[in-house]
Formats: C-alpha cells, structure tokens, sequence
C-alpha cells in the first residue's frame, strides 16, 4: 500500500534529510500549533519506551491532534490472540497515522505494506529507529554547524543497538569517519561493516576505549548494553560494564566534541560527566519533540511551506 511511511532511515536522500532537519528547526522556533486540529495520532509500543513515545505524543499534543494508544501490550487483545495485521487494520479504522515500537525486526516495514495510513517506525528489535536517527543528525548538526566530515565514535553495544545502526546509514550522506567501539561480543554486525565498504564509508575498529582513543572525536555516542536482546545472560553480566566513560577521560578531546546517548543509560556514562559542557544527551533527547513533529507532519503531507506559512502560530 502507498503511504508516506517512515521505517527505514536507508530510504531517505540528502536532500530530505536536511528539508525534514529545516522543518524540525521551525518547531523549535515555535512548538505549538494548531497545524494538525482534527488528526489523531495513535502510539502502539509493542516494547518499553520512555523517550520515543512521550515525544511523539508530545509533538502530536502540540500540534493540536489527539492522541490514542497503548504503552503496554499486556492491556490489548494481542493477549487473546489478536495478530499484528488484525490490530493494524483496525488501529487504521481510528487513527490518520500509527507510530509503532515492536520487538520483531522487519515489523514496521510489514505493518506499512498492509495498513492503509502511514507507519512510522520507533523501533524495530535491533534493526532501526529513524526517528532517533532524525534527531542525532539535528543534533549533530545543532552542537556541529556541519553533518559533513565528522569523526564520529559509536561505543558500547553495536550489535544489538538499532540507533547505531540508523545513523551510521544516514551518515552516508556526510562522509563520516568512524570509529567502532565494541567488545568482540558486541562488535558492529559484518552486514553494517559491509554497508560501509559498499558506501565507500571509512570506519576503525577498537577495543580500548580511553582518552587516546577518542581525542580526535567530534561526536562521542555511547549506547547502553541492551539486556532484553540476550539470550545467554551470563554473556551480558559480562559485557554490561565493559565501558565506563569517566569525566577525567574527557581532558584532551576537541573543544567542540560532545557526547550524546540515545538514552535510556544504564552504567556507561558516570553521573559526573553531566556537569561537563560536553554532556549533551538530554538536549538531544529534548530535540526528539522537534524531530518528530517534523516526521508526523512529513507523513500525513504537510510540507515545510505549510509549516512556515502556519496561520495558527500566534505571531
Ligand atoms: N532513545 C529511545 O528510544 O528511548 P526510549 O526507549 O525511552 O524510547
């Protein structure tokens, strides 16, 4: 079915990258409109989510729509046997878009092929979370001036986390230079590894993580261990504080180099690195409510001129 979906990051060019970027720039100019009155937006998180679905149900509020949904699937008639086409195609009888989380890889690209309005995709398993990638780059690009030939060091899990996996797609676009940083547990998936060779992206692969190793990041992006992909959990008892970032190894980065997390965090950032100017995760979390009023217009058609010639924004 032909909808304007967002599940996959890989899909989108340059150019609608930074046009959805711009839009997410007027929101934060003015956050709240009346630019989607009479839509309902409807939030289904198959998986735990804190940031992903408060920011869309944020940015749907603040745009003027309704929200509809659920934070758990034990309360739905999933319970009972319901499959996930039935409750797509009946989410789609209410709503005008789903923003949906699930566990199963592939699941969002699934729901957009059978559902009559758009999906957007919060998360796939440990394949992609777009919505997450629009906001890195904003905030790449808020904290950097230029998405354009960054050093950019990926830290902790990147075999099981998805947010990794999407930017490191997006980034095709800005000749990136990374640098992987991984036990061999959690290294990179050779699939990544291989899109990059295929792109022509240049990456480096660690397993120290110390302040030689990142003294020439421009962004630091650490990732938390995810415990609910392993299967072995003695493997993750190993793994989990494999990585610690310390405020004492930030002495000798680069001035501008900052360090996000898509959050939630666990262990791998200690508490005091939030004093550093350097900390920058939870603006980046806050950049997520501009990011996704960008998406949620983009895919029910509303175009950046309409979000610029917005006749409720009150002047
Ligand atoms: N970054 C992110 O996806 O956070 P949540 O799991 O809290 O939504």
């Amino acid at each position: 079915m032909e909808t304007r979906s967002l599940v996959t990051i890989a899909d989108m060019s340059k150019e609608k990258i930074m046009y959805l970027l711009e839009m997410a720039q007027e929101f934060e100019k003015n956050t709240n409109r009346k630019i989607l009155d009479g839509k309902v937006v409807a939030t289904l998180f198959f998986e735990p989510s804190t940031r992903t679905r408060l920011s869309f149900e944020t940015a749907a509020n603040r745009l003027g729509a309704r929200v509809i949904g659920f934070a758990d699937p034990k309360i739905t008639s999933g319970t009972k046997g319901e499959t996930l086409k039935d409750t797509i195609m009946m989410v789609s009888n209410y709503a005008d878009i789903i923003c949906m989380r699930h566990f199963l890889e592939g699941a969002a690209r699934y729901a957009s092929e059978i559902a009559p309005i758009p999906i957007v995709n919060a998360g796939d398993g440990a394949n992609q979370h777009p919505s997450q990638t629009l906001l890195d780059l904003y905030t790449i690009y808020q904290t950097q001036g230029t998405l354009e030939n960054l050093n950019i060091y990926m830290v902790g899990d990147l075999k099981y986390g998805r947010t990794v996996h999407s930017l490191l797609m997006a980034m095709r676009h800005f000749n990136p230079t990374f640098h992987f940083i991984a036990p061999d547990e959690l290294k990179m998936p050779d699939e990544y590894k291989d899109y990059c060779q295929r792109m022509g992206i240049k990456y480096t692969e660690h397993k120290d993580f110390n302040t030689e190793i990142i003294k020439d990041a421009d962004i630091l992006y650490m990732t938390r261990v995810q415990k609910e992909r392993f299967t072995d959990l003695m493997e993750y008892e190993r793994v989990k504080d494999v990585y610690i970032l310390k405020k004492d190894m930030l002495e000798g980065c680069r001035d501008n180099m900052k360090i996000l997390h898509p959050l939630p965090r666990v262990n791998e950032i200690a508490y005091d690195v939030d004093e550093s100017p350097k900390a920058y995760y939870f603006q980046q979390a806050k950049n997520g409510l501009y990011a996704r009023q960008a998406i949620i217009c983009d895919c029910l058609g509303i175009s950046l001129d309409d979000v610029k010639n917005d006749p409720t924004i009150l002047k």
